[in-house]
């Protein structure tokens, strides 16, 4: 039943529970009406996203929408993160924070095009997430009102499920998962339940995308992928656009069990987390990229870049998508990838994923200089200048001061 004098939210919807609750919560504690916009990301198994729309419809959303964001996904958050080699802590490929900003430009524009007057998400107030859609719409819509549900009513699971019960709303029957599960085409992040323990190995139920180590083949694998500008643009010789290129490179790493990401991580709100990720695609990715650019960038300016990238993981980990600084960094950083192209050989075997070859046309790497055979072109005699004087302020230092 639609009331035309209503106000209208636009709420984040997954499916899931809490967002399922959520639209019920909306109405009766907020007099709002929902429209709930499941945005695909590459967490979807094919026909999931249908069932997605109708289950917002049984749960009262006077209308559903969906949107396959999967390529805008890939090109535009996707790829400068990889550009930046972007590793929160050093491990975590930002997954989940990928694709927030994504989320709520599009909660953003629904808005906009259907008159509604705020924005809604179901994340808790414990969790970086709240932070990046927040920030994000800060950003983007900065009049926009932002309702959270879930950290207003302060529900446990359990709690959510006798509410739901009570107002016979057809909450999705938790398929068995102790975990709190966030996906999308680079990863998967798992969290709750016994992973809550970090002495607790995580049972192998957890992971979906890549097999456990006693499973994988015993052979090893073998995949090239080339880069242009930065990016990879072919796998195995074949052009793939971004989206299938990093689903295809998931599928056969994640059956070498690489991409398991074990790790205690420290959130913007300041609490330490346990979190297991599953991202065999996206490590993959970032070592062969890495590796390419260890081959393609002036020295200098890759050891510039590499200061650079914890900040930018950090930054965009931290919601900070849409602001200033990070679209400088990323600026800076794709004036690096120009040159950054050429193939790179991966093997794939016992959860690595190792490089074990790299060419490329516009690469620094000159045999002439680097060999030790007759075809050396290095005037050694030169070195002697150089070390002298590059060593004269230690020596210098040393005279004066004595030595250690
Ligand atoms: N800790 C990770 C992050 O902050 C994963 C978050 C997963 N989100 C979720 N709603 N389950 O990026």
């Amino acid at each position: 039943m639609t009331d035309s004098s209503a106000p209208r939210v636009v709420l984040a919807y997954s499916g899931g529970l809490d967002t399922s609750v959520a639209i019920r919560w909306l109405a009766e504690h907020k007099g709002y009406e929902t429209i709930a916009l499941a945005i695909d990301v590459g967490q979807a198994a094919p026909g999931e996203m249908d069932r997605v729309q109708q289950r917002a419809l049984d749960c009262g959303a006077v209308e559903s929408l969906v949107v396959d964001a999967k390529d805008e996904f890939a090109d535009d958050f996707v790829a400068p993160a990889v550009a930046a080699n972007a590793l929160y802590m050093g491990k975590y490929p930002l997954v989940s924070a990928l694709s927030r900003p994504i989320i709520t430009r599009h909660l953003v524009r629904v808005a906009q095009e259907h008159g509604a007057d705020a924005i809604a998400h179901g994340c808790t107030g414990k969790g970086n997430d709240q932070v990046r859609f927040e920030v994000t719409a800060m950003a983007v819509a900065p009049d926009l009102a932002v309702e959270a549900p879930i950290r207003e009513w302060g529900l446990s699971r359990d709690g959510a499920i006798a509410w739901a019960r009570e107002r016979d709303i057809p909450i999705p029957v938790s398929k068995g998962s102790a975990y709190s599960i966030d996906e999308n085409l680079w990863g998967r992040t798992a969290e709750c339940g016994i992973l809550e323990d970090p002495w607790a190995q995580p049972p192998e139920e957890v992971y979906e995308r890549s097999a456990a180590l006693a499973e994988t083949p015993d052979e090893p694998e073998e995949l090239t992928l080339a880069f242009e500008d930065g990016l990879p643009v072919a796998l195995d010789g074949e052009k793939l656009a971004l989206r299938e290129l990093i689903a295809e490179v998931d599928r056969r790493a994640g059956r070498h069990g690489v991409g398991r990401i074990d790790m205690v991580e420290d959130r913007l709100v300041g609490i330490k987390s346990r979190e297991i990720y599953e991202c065999p695609g996206a490590v993959t990715i970032l070592a062969a990229h890495r590796d390419l650019e260890d081959l393609c960038l002036e020295q200098e300016l890759a050891q510039e870049k590499r200061g650079l990238e914890s900040r930018y993981a950090q930054i965009v980990y931290n919601g900070l998508w849409y602001t200033p600084l990070k679209r400088a960094i990323d600026a800076f950083v794709a004036e690096t990838q120009r040159f950054v192209a050429g193939e790179v050989r991966v093997q794939l075997f016992k959860g690595h994923a190792a490089v074990v070859g790299r060419r490329s046309e516009r690469g620094l790497y000159d045999l002439s200089l680097a060999t030790y055979d007759e075809a050396d072109q290095f005037d050694q005699s030169q070195a002697e200048g150089f070390v002298k004087l590059w060593g004269l302020p230690t020596k210098v230092w040393a005279q004066r001061q004595g030595h250690l």
